[in-house]
């Protein structure tokens, strides 16, 4: 783990921390069935990411879902993993097709919306 992903780990844990509020029963049924739960992000995958998604996703370029911002992730997985797995391969308003991962691969995809939203830390 080198100080570029020990970064994108601490912002993830403040977010996460930051981001606790009052469980309801739609989240907490939700949390019962993680989506992409079953994608674990590995070193070789978080490298795509640091190389591609990461120019967006830390900072929130042109409004996107920022890597840990679990309430945000969970409103936007809440369409299912079909439509969200579409989006990044199509595209989707500023979210480039393939977020400009060119040799990445849908498991890959997965591997990342599940680090991104927390589903599978
Ligand atoms: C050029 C900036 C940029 C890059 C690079 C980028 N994204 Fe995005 N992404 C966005 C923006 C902006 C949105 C929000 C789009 C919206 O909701 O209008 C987004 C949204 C998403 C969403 C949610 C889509 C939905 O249906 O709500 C996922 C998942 C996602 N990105 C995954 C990725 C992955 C995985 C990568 C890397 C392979 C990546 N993005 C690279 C800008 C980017």
């Amino acid at each position: 783990m080198n100080l570029f992903y020990s970064k994108i780990a601490g912002l993830a844990l403040i977010a996460f921390l930051s981001g606790c509020t009052t469980p309801n029963i739609e989240t907490s049924q939700y949390l019962n069935s993680p989506a992409f739960s079953n994608d674990v992000a590995n070193t070789a995958v978080l490298g795509k990411w640091s190389r591609s998604c990461a120019l967006c996703h830390i900072t929130g370029e042109a409004g996107a879902p920022v890597v840990g911002d679990q309430e945000e992730w969970q409103r936007r997985l809440a369409q299912g993993e079909q439509a969200i797995l579409k989006n990044v391969l199509e595209g989707y308003n500023a979210m480039p097709a393939l977020g400009y991962c060119m040799s990445c691969e849908v498991s890959d995809f997965r591997a990342m919306i599940a680090y991104m939203a927390g589903t599978n830390p």
